[in-house]
């Protein structure tokens, strides 16, 4: 099996279970007898959750796996999404329930209910329309948290154009390739964000990004900071249109046009193995279908009496699955803050929860890491009395801050669902069943009710209980990725060839049963890194550093990291004789990162070496790099090509950051 991190060793000593409590279990939308009923007619199971959605005309299968890998669901019926998640809870008469409370960094504050949703929602169609978007073009959307963001999902979704969502924190570079790919027609973007009480430019490196950018006709500008200077917001006359110019002149009324249940709603972007990111494409019916089921039994969500809060970023799937459709097609009640946990105090959230008595609270287990960290005196401060159901998604949660969760933010009392799924997924796939499962701090579970996973060995082979190996999913599910825009040999290649015979997804994950057989999720086993819930490819990180002119060679990896998951930390060969790099090099070098991927892919350390560890057939083992990075004693070094390297390595090192 696959190396583990040594910060998962203790996740597979725990031993603790949280059985549900009997008055939350009486209540919940979670039923244990699902389970069985899945199973006995899966498509049967999978027909009465896309029922719950508003459907033109219903379809004549549910499932068409015949071109598989090519999934269809919901085959032959129609449905408008953007009408699933705003229209029909005004029609039947929700109008006057808040849809969004939303929070500024700054202290401002916007409530928006269904009623105004939707005519914003209409007015924002009829506005990309007049630009010329029809159904099928696709609209590049890079803004933060502001209720436009979503306003400009769902528009495109009413028309039936994709939007690819591109996450604020992304450089001018990530930003062009993901333009260029999807050929976007259209890019949505704002004059800057407030970032940490700052407010910072965001239509500048957009122009920056775009020059060039063949496929572009407009673009269009939220303005969220009124920051006006030509640097901050340069203006092309031609292309640029302020969001509320075009909005004041739209009618408030849009007929909404059903699209097939196979109709594309969205690509977004994520990092493979390789540097160049893949464009994930997700599909109507299912997507909305498996959104709104999971996000009605995960966090047993009940419309017009919760209020819930993903404090996810929309540039992720989680926002995504988790702030648009899921919850909106459940008519949900929530919150949305554009800041970031710290400003102006370490209590922001908690104030949040206590003000809006938030009851769902969905986060990462490296924010709650960062909680831990500024102490439990700061969530003791406030009310947190309302919170009923917590959850954790991006990576695994280790059983210290499950704990922490637990006892802090949820009061010893309300359920932890630590779900696993990923972008390509499109919505949770493993995870407890709140009033139904005895949780387990760092466990993720059991698939959900209509899901198969297996924990699989080298020939795909089922583990026994207590056995490790590979997570694989081998059954088609609604929410599943159609493909990779553009390309389906990359898709097959991906995703569908390590297991072949068997016809089984592989997910890219380790994964562990216990003796009950509930599955442990251990990480990554491909060169994809996890830090802070994002990932990111040890390609993409070496393509940029060899972008860089001081760079010859760089290899990177990730490192156990005690508050984001993992680190990164590249090695890297100077060009010249040089090993001697000075600070200001190294620092360069980091910022030569940020700048080509977004300061998320910002190395944590660099150090400069003579050698890399490489076989004799030139691959990198990474594996002693990291034995390096985490300060451990270098494994089995007999398969170097130079076996003398790690020692020059260990002695020549000078380290960054
Ligand atoms: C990891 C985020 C363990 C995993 C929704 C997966 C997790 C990748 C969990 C997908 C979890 C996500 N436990 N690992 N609960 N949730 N992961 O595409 O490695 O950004 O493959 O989707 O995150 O990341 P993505």
């Amino acid at each position: 099996m696959t190396e583990q991190s040594p910060a998962l060793d203790n996740l597979l000593s725990e031993t603790r279970t949280f059985p549900p409590d009997g008055e939350f279990a009486a209540q919940a939308n979670a039923g244990a007898g699902m389970y069985a009923e899945a199973q006995s007619d899966r498509e049967g199971f999978w027909a009465e959750q896309a029922e719950k959605l508003d459907w033109e005309s219903r379809w004549d299968q549910v499932v068409d796996w015949s071109n598989a890998p090519f999934a269809r669901w919901f085959v032959g019926g129609r449905l408008n999404v953007a009408f699933n998640c705003v229209d029909r809870h005004v029609a039947a008469g929700f109008g006057d329930q808040v849809a969004i409370h939303w929070v500024g960094e700054p202290g401002d504050t916007r409530e928006i209910t269904y009623a105004q949703l939707q005519e914003e929602v209409c007015r924002a169609a009829n506005g990309l329309a007049s630009l010329g978007v029809v159904a099928g073009d696709r609209v590049a959307i890079q803004l933060q948290m502001i209720p436009e963001a979503i306003v400009a999902m769902l528009a495109c979704a009413r028309i039936g154009a994709l939007h690819s969502v591109v996450f604020g924190g992304f450089s001018p570079t990530a930003l062009r390739a993901r333009v260029d790919d999807a050929e976007a027609k259209v890019v949505i973007t704002s004059d800057g964000q407030y970032r940490r009480g700052k407010a910072a430019a965001m239509k500048a490196q957009v122009d920056e990004a775009l020059v060039g950018a063949e496929s572009v006709q407009r673009v269009l500008v939220v303005r969220r900071t009124g920051a006006e200077t030509p640097e901050e917001v340069p203006w092309t006359e031609s292309r640029d249109i302020w969001w509320h110019e075009l909005m004041a002149t739209q009618p408030a009324e849009h007929e909404a046009e059903a699209f097939d249940s196979e109709h594309p709603l969205f690509i977004l972007y994520t990092s493979g193995t390789t540097g160049k990111p893949k464009g994930i494409l997700h599909t109507s019916g299912g997507y909305l279908t498996q959104a709104a089921y999971t996000h009605r039994v995960v966090f047993d969500h009940k419309p017009g009496q919760d209020v819930y809060w993903c404090t996810a970023d929309i540039g992720w799937v989680t926002g995504h699955s988790y702030i648009v459709y899921g919850p909106l097609a459940n008519r949900a009640t929530q919150v949305v803050y554009e800041g970031t946990p710290n400003t102006p105090h370490e209590g922001r959230h908690w104030e949040i929860v206590q003000n809006y008595k938030v009851s769902i609270y969905y986060t990462a287990p490296t924010l709650i890491r960062t909680f831990m960290k500024w102490g439990s005196d700061i969530p003791a401060k406030y009310d947190l009395s309302s919170l009923r159901v917590l959850g954790s998604v991006g990576e695994p949660i280790n059983p210290e801050a499950w704990m922490w969760y637990r006892e802090h933010i949820g009061g010893g009392r309300a359920p932890i669902v630590d779900t696993w799924w990923q972008t390509e997924t499109g919505a949770i796939m493993i995870s407890p069943l709140p009033g139904v499962t005895h949780t387990k701090p760092g466990s993720a579970q059991a698939p959900l009710p209509g899901i198969s996973a297996k924990v699989v060995d080298d020939n795909g082979a089922e583990v026994p209980a207590g056995g490790g190996g590979y997570l694989v999913l081998d059954k088609p599910w609604p929410a599943m990725l159609r493909g990779i825009w553009g390309d389906d040999e990359r898709y097959r290649e991906t995703y569908w060839s390590r297991f072949a015979d068997q016809g089984f997804y592989f997910a890219g994950d380790g994964a562990k049963y216990d003796s009950d057989g509930d599955i442990w999720l251990l990480g990554r086993v491909d060169d994809v890194m996890n830090v802070s819930g994002h990932r990111i490819s040890t390609t993409e990180v070496e393509s940029a550093l060899v972008s860089h002119p001081a760079v010859a060679e760089a290899a990177v990896v990730g490192a156990s990291d005690a508050t984001t998951g993992q680190g990164i930390v590249a090695f890297v060969i100077l060009r010249g004789s040089s090993t001697d790099a000075g600070e200001q090099t190294v620092q360069d070098l980091r910022n030569h990162v940020a700048g080509e991927i977004g300061p998320i892919a910002k190395p944590r350390q660099i150090m400069v070496v003579s050698e890399l560890p490489k076989t004799r057939s030139g691959k990198i083992m990474r594996r002693l790099l990291r034995d390096v990075a985490e300060n451990r004693d270098v494994g089995d070094v007999t398969t170097l090509a130079d076996a003398s390297v790690m020692d020059q390595i260990a002695s020549g090192l000078k380290s960054g950051s």
